[in-house]
């Protein structure tokens, strides 16, 4: 992972500290002084949340597992799933509001957990704080939003970046790794899937047109990342939506095209569970990552020649803290943008989705008209 521990101590980042510091009152006073003479950055990062839903839960254990931060604050639109959320956590804070949470002092770092026709506006409001944000995915829902936000972050000199944790699982990281180095040889074929069954009714954010729901924003985009991610940028793509009646998709799939003969094959649906797998095939062999592709696991990598391999890793927390330990390394270091899940990779990741949606039709009426 990318772990920076030794370089907390080292005159780049002192210095770095020090500008951030100058700019940024939000993060004030990272220095202290260790027991080798070295300054470095003592205080923990403290994190506010915003939303107290199941996400939320995940990370905020997390955090357990993540060095150099602590849970804060807790913004909720109620006080009372504040105080629970804050009690169980030991969290020092607990609002009844978001805005509350983007206007304590002490918070650096918010973290944004609500549903998805929210990420931008909460966002915004964050920046606006002169608050560094984690912004679940996807980042806003189309590609305007996400443009909106990059630029306030820029122009604050603030760290803002997408929550896509995959991105940072070191399985994941492996894979991209045999793809480039051609161990599996040329790609010819890319499948990724995800669906799984919501049992919630038409408002739930799965579902409700004015959440910006659908598999495509919600659980499709991880198919997308990964093609992006592995592959790049498709020449050309078709997709086809199966769309309830308010409008979201229930079901949507996608091909890639890639230069030469390659394709990627994606789906993903609220409307079954099947296994969530993703296949690389190359032309002397491939890749499989395993039931939930996208989250801690092994992947088997089998050559043409009939060897195969399980590579297994050793994970460590819950696999959430892999981002947000990037995320409190880039803010003391003084980084405004993470060198792995970039903003360039966001918006690339955006546009895509953008594009698929046209394709097939989903629009949100509040958002993209
Ligand atoms: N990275 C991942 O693995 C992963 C997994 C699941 C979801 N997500 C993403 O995380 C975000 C939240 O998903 P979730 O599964 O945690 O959703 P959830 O359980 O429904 O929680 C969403 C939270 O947002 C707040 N909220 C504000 N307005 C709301 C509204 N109109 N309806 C419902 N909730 C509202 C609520 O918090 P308060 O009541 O406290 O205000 C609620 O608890 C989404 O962007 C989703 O795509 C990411």
């Amino acid at each position: 992972m990318n772990r920076n521990s030794e370089s907390f101590g080292s005159v780049e980042t002192i210095a770095v500290s020090f500008i951030t510091v100058l700019k940024n009152k939000s993060v004030f006073a990272y220095l202290g002084v260790t027991n080798n003479g070295w300054l470095m950055n003592s205080k923990k990062i403290k994190w506010g949340f915003i939303g107290t839903g199941w996400i939320a839960n995940k990370f905020a254990n997390s955090l357990k597992s993540t060095e150099g931060s602590e849970l804060y604050a807790i913004g909720s639109r109620s006080i009372e799933s504040a105080k629970k959320f804050a009690g169980e956590f030991n969290a020092p804070k607990a609002y009844g509001s978001y805005q509350e949470v983007a206007r304590d002092p002490d918070v650096d770092v918010i973290y944004i957990a609500t549903p998805h026709n929210l990420h931008c506006a909460n966002t915004l409001m964050c920046l606006e704080s002169n608050k560094h944000v984690l912004c679940e995915k996807p980042f806003g829902v189309n590609g305007k939003e996400v443009r909106l936000m990059i630029d306030l972050a820029r122009e604050k000199n603030l760290f803002l970046m997408e929550a896509l944790w995959s991105r940072f699982l070191p399985n994941v990281i492996k894979v991209k790794e045999l793809v480039d180095s051609g161990t599996i040889g040329n790609v010819k074929l890319l499948t990724a899937y995800f669906e799984g069954k919501s049992d919630g009714g038409p408002e739930h954010r799965h579902f409700n047109i004015d959440l910006c729901g659908g598999s495509l924003l919600d659980i499709g985009i991880y198919n997308v990342f990964l093609s992006l991610y592995l592959l790049g940028s498709p020449e050309r793509f078709k997709a086809l939506a199966a769309t309830g009646s308010n409008g979201t998709d229930n079901s949507i799939g996608i091909l890639f095209k890639y230069p030469g003969d390659s394709l990627a094959v994606l789906h993903s649906s609220f409307m079954a569970n099947t296994p969530i797998v993703a296949e690389i095939h190359g032309d002397k062999g491939k890749i499989v990552m395993e039931h939930l592709w996208f989250c801690p696991g092994n992947i088997r990598l089998i050559r043409h020649d009939g060897t195969e391999e399980l590579i297994k890793f050793e994970f460590k927390g819950n696999g959430y803290n892999y981002e947000a330990q990037e995320v409190v390394d880039c803010i003391a270091a003084g980084k405004t943008e993470s060198n792995i899940m970039t903003h360039e990779f966001s918006l690339k990741l955006i546009d895509m989705l953008d594009a698929i949606r046209k394709e097939c039709g989903i629009i949100y009426p509040k958002h993209d008209l």
